[in-house]
């Protein structure tokens, strides 16, 4: 969480920096901030509480101007949202910082310096960077005082510095958050995401643990290890185009990645189907023999990301006879785990940095594991260069924060796995060849499910005035009504559960009344009888019921039943397809309750904090 930028540049940099800001909102936006360094050697400061609109309101009555200068979007973590809280933190009018990440040792090291006489002007864990800073470079220039007082940081942090003293230099460096370097003609920029640069470059270089950047002028870039020795580190092509930096015709971003989903998912598969099965080969060269030593898998993710998780161990037992466990990283991180012999490690993260699930991979690799696989959104993110194996999903850069084309991607980059794993493990040729002519026809359907969008619009006035709601499903069913309850809640901010539907008169069934809608997914599958019952279950104690229903399956409108029908789908990709009209359903609902679509309140897009 937090959003950084940072440029050294031929022009001024103010408009780069705000450009960023604007394109790292995703991470955080609760107050923003910037300092450019003046011709004269001063440091400029401008900061505002909220969005980055805020800051760009107070640019325009007091612009900064000068080569140089950090900026930063904030997600709060220590101390509250206000102006004083907001980066860059300064230590004295000359030295100036950004953070992302957190300081655990923070407390310790602001009584020391409180001791020495510095004086906190913010409750941030940030301000003891700026402070043990500005000690160190009154002696040392400010690469070598960023070297030195690092090793002094626990915790994770990325960092951009700059310092009146040393003119057209800025300093970025990383552990455990990310920082990417941005590779320009006679200028150089840091940020913590490519997305943040598409404006002036696409070239980049992704840093690893511990490096430490030194921008100069005329484009120079230095990169020195954790041991503080100069390194070469390539520079890579970023391939997605900027057009995903952009809403196009879209209202919003959220909308624009839902009607996406047909072309990256028909991404996501390209060159990895052959006529009758998956092209093991296509996940790499080592793929199949880790692949093949497999017996059980580990699933480890959060959010969205760990539904797409719980979906996976149903196709996973099912199609390729692998035990699989799921669990959230968070939880996953902390618990004594026992791993059986050639367990497989598989993490599922759209962004490739959530703490949670880098820290899980780590902690994975410490042993017992035969190896790890990282399915990813992010090339060249810290999940995908740390794993053995990655498997990209494609999906282009997701701007809103709620997820759903990542969603997407993950799961048909998870049937893969599942015909992968199969395939090695001797399923039933005829199942594969008929999930493989499947998946091919799979945008086709997302495209036409998209179709109904102007009927779920209508559906959605229902629930504008609703304080609460319950998904139901079942089987790979019921992490889809996860999915679609957390959905709601994190843009419409209506409280809403999911349950599986058998588990209904457990406890659920006690809320149920005409002020609780509840919501189903009844693809044409094996359970449908079962879930046809825990329906009239809802219906009998006068409960309104919006399912979303193959056409099949005899389910039809009634006075307490509003039934939207989807087209026929092979049961196994049920659970990609009838995840859509839940995402728009919660996009219209958030709509007509006018909040924030895009930056729902107290979220981010990516947490990069534990
Ligand atoms: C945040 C986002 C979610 C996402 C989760 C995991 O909470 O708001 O949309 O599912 O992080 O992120 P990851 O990048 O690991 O998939």
């Amino acid at each position: 969480m937090c959003g950084i930028v940072g440029a050294v540049a031929r022009r001024n940099v103010q408009g780069i920096l705000l450009e960023g800001l604007k394109r790292l909102e995703y991470r955080g936006y609760d107050s923003a901030g910037m300092v450019v360094r003046n011709a004269h050697g001063h440091l400029q400061r401008q900061r505002a509480l909220g969005k980055v609109a805020a800051l760009e309101d107070k640019l325009e009555s007091g612009a900064l101007n000068g080569n140089s200068g950090i900026a930063h979007t904030r997600w709060a973590t220590h101390g509250r949202p206000s102006e004083e809280n907001a980066h860059p933190h300064q230590s004295g009018e000359r030295l100036a910082v950004v953070h992302n990440g957190i300081i655990e040792n923070h407390e310790g090291l602001r009584a020391e310096l409180e001791g020495e006489g510095y004086v906190f002007t913010s409750q941030t864990d940030t301000e003891v960077i700026a402070h043990l800073l500005e000690r160190e470079a009154s002696h040392t220039d400010l690469l070598s005082a960023v070297q030195t007082i690092t090793a002094g940081l626990d915790g994770a942090y990325a960092l951009g510095v700059i310092h009146a003293d040393e003119p057209n230099v800025v300093i970025g460096t990383r552990k455990g958050s990310p920082l990417v370097v941005g590779v320009g003609i006679e200028e150089a920029f840091i940020a913590s995401d490519p997305l943040a640069l598409l404006q002036v470059t696409d070239r980049f270089i992704y840093l690893e643990e511990g490096d430490v950047v030194r921008l100069s002028g005329n484009g120079g870039i230095e990169v020195f290890d954790s041991q503080g020795a100069a390194v070469e580190r390539s520079i890579q092509i970023f391939e997605h185009g900027d057009g995903s930096a952009s809403k196009g015709d879209y209202r919003h971003f959220m909308l624009k990645e839902i009607h996406e989903q047909p072309k990256v998912i028909a991404e996501a598969l390209e060159g990895r189907l052959g006529d009758r099965s998956v092209l093991v080969e296509s996940f790499g060269p080592d793929a199949e023999a880790l692949l093949s030593k497999a017996s059980q898998i580990h699933l480890v993710a959060c959010g969205t990301s760990y539904h797409a998780g719980m979906v996976a161990r149903y196709w996973l037992e099912r199609y390729a006879g692998i035990p699989v466990q799921v669990e959230v990283a968070s939880e996953y991180r902390y618990r004594r785990v026992v791993v059986p012999e050639n367990t497989l490690f598989v993490t599922l993260s759209q962004s490739g940095e959530t703490a949670d699930t880098l820290a899980a991979l780590r902690f994975a690799k410490q042993g017992g594991y035969l190896g790890s696989l990282a399915i990813c959104n992010v090339p060249g993110s810290s999940l995908a260069r740390e794993s053995d194996l990655t498997l990209m999903t494609r999906a282009g850069p997701e701007i809103g924060v709620a997820s759903t084309k990542a969603f997407t991607t993950q799961l048909t980059a998870l049937m893969l796995l599942t015909l992968a794993l199969g395939r090695v493990r001797g399923q039933d040729s005829e199942e594969q060849a008929r999930l493989v002519s499947a998946l091919r026809g799979l945008p086709a359907q997302v495209e036409r499910v998209l179709e109904l969008d102007p009927q779920i619009e209508i559906l959605s006035q229902a629930f504008a005035e609703k304080h609460h709601a319950l998904f139901l499903g079942r089987g790979a069913h019921f992490p889809v009504a996860l999915e679609g309850a957390l959905k709601l809640k994190e843009i419409s901010y209506i409280h809403a559960e999911a349950y599986p539907a058998g588990e209904l008169k457990h406890g659920p069934l006690a809320l149920v009344d005409s002020e609780m809608p509840v919501i189903s997914v009844a693809p044409n599958d094996e359970l449908l009888e079962k879930l046809k019952s825990n329906l009239q279950e809802v219906r009998a104690r006068g409960g309104e019921l919006f399912v979303f229903a193959d056409e099949n399956v005899g389910l039809a409108d009634g006075d307490d039943t509003r039934v939207l029908h989807l087209p026929y789908i092979d049961e196994a990709l049920a659970p990609i397809l009838y995840t859509l009209p839940l995402q728009l359903l919660s996009y219209h609902v958030a709509v007509l309750k006018g909040t924030d679509v895009d930056q729902p309140r107290n979220l981010a897009k990516s947490v990069t904090v534990e």
